[in-house]
């Protein structure tokens, strides 16, 4: 059996882009509907009820598009959102199950950080599912939600003083703890990496949208809906807002060039439960 729908992925905005290009990656078949919420961003900073209300707003578009997979390419949805999955006729994938899978795995120690949105920190979704996986472990959590805006921004490279002193601030205690693996639990945090390492020196950092893409894989080959229909791939992208640094944002998560990438817009707020209009 072969299926070449594509894999519905969507994030508040463009973090979720990171997981996008993992999924690109491994699965170079694979045709993608993204749908970024960038009139809405950020989640991380809103209460369960809207992130929750939005989710299924963002889930049903991607219904609407005939996907045959949904991705929450969010760390925040993926929190406290993921069980708005329950009404979906297609599989589900959240970010963080699969993230903790990998770090449970590559701790020598059994000190974890979790850096996180607000959100995602408040519902201690990692850290509750690391504990019971690794009973004993010491999980360290940490909200960095300016990280968003700076990673928004393009203020993540070494030299950018402002990131530098807040990847500091917001991992002093972590550094303090000496945890040996850090799950960067949302997904604008990747392209901090270089300077996390610098501050962290030896530290095993975890690319949700690296566990995710592994996970997602396995996941259509089980269920026999590869696309092995030698139909070549197509991504589609879909904003809710073109805001006006969206291109530098576009080639900052995907690596790509925004020019290149033909985006529409969508008035997601018409996408309820059971009331898809194109
Ligand atoms: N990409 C979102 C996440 O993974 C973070 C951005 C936001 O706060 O909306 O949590």
């Amino acid at each position: 059996m072969a299926d070449s729908r594509a894999i519905g992925v969507f994030d508040s905005g463009l973090g979720g882009l990171t997981v996008a290009k993992r999924i690109m990656e491994l699965m170079p078949n694979e045709s993608i509907v993204y749908f970024g919420d960038t009139g809405r961003v950020p989640y991380g900073t809103k209460g369960v009820q809207t992130i929750r209300k939005y989710a299924v707003q963002d889930e049903q578009f991607l219904i609407s598009r005939n996907v045959k997979m949904i991705v929450a390419a969010c760390g925040t949805v993926s929190s406290v959102a993921a069980d708005t999955k329950d009404d979906l006729p297609v599989p589900f994938v959240e970010v963080i199950s699969h993230s903790v899978k990998d770090a449970v795995d590559a701790t020598k120690t059994g000190r974890i950080g979790v850096l996180g949105t607000s959100a995602t920190i408040k519902s201690h979704k990692h850290k509750d599912l690391i504990e019971r996986l690794l009973p004993g472990a010491a999980v360290f959590e940490q909200a960095a939600p300016l990280l968003v805006s700076l990673a928004e921004e393009g203020w993540f490279s070494s030299d950018n003083e402002v990131a530098r002193l807040s990847v500091q601030k917001y991992l002093s205690d972590m550094k303090r703890e000496n945890i040996d693996t850090l799950i960067l639990g949302c997904t604008h945090f990747p392209v901090f990496s270089e300077l996390i390492k610098e501050y962290l020196p030896g530290i095993t950092l975890i690319d949700m949208g690296v566990s995710a893409a592994k996970y997602i894989k396995n996941t259509l080959e089980e269920g026999g809906i590869s696309n092995e229909t030698g139909k070549s791939p197509e991504y589609s992208f879909f904003v809710s807002d073109k805001p006006v640094t969206f291109e530098k944002t576009v080639k900052i998560f995907l690596g790509a060039n925004a020019e290149d990438i033909k985006t529409e817009l969508v008035d997601v707020e018409k996408y309820e439960e059971g009331n898809n209009k194109n």
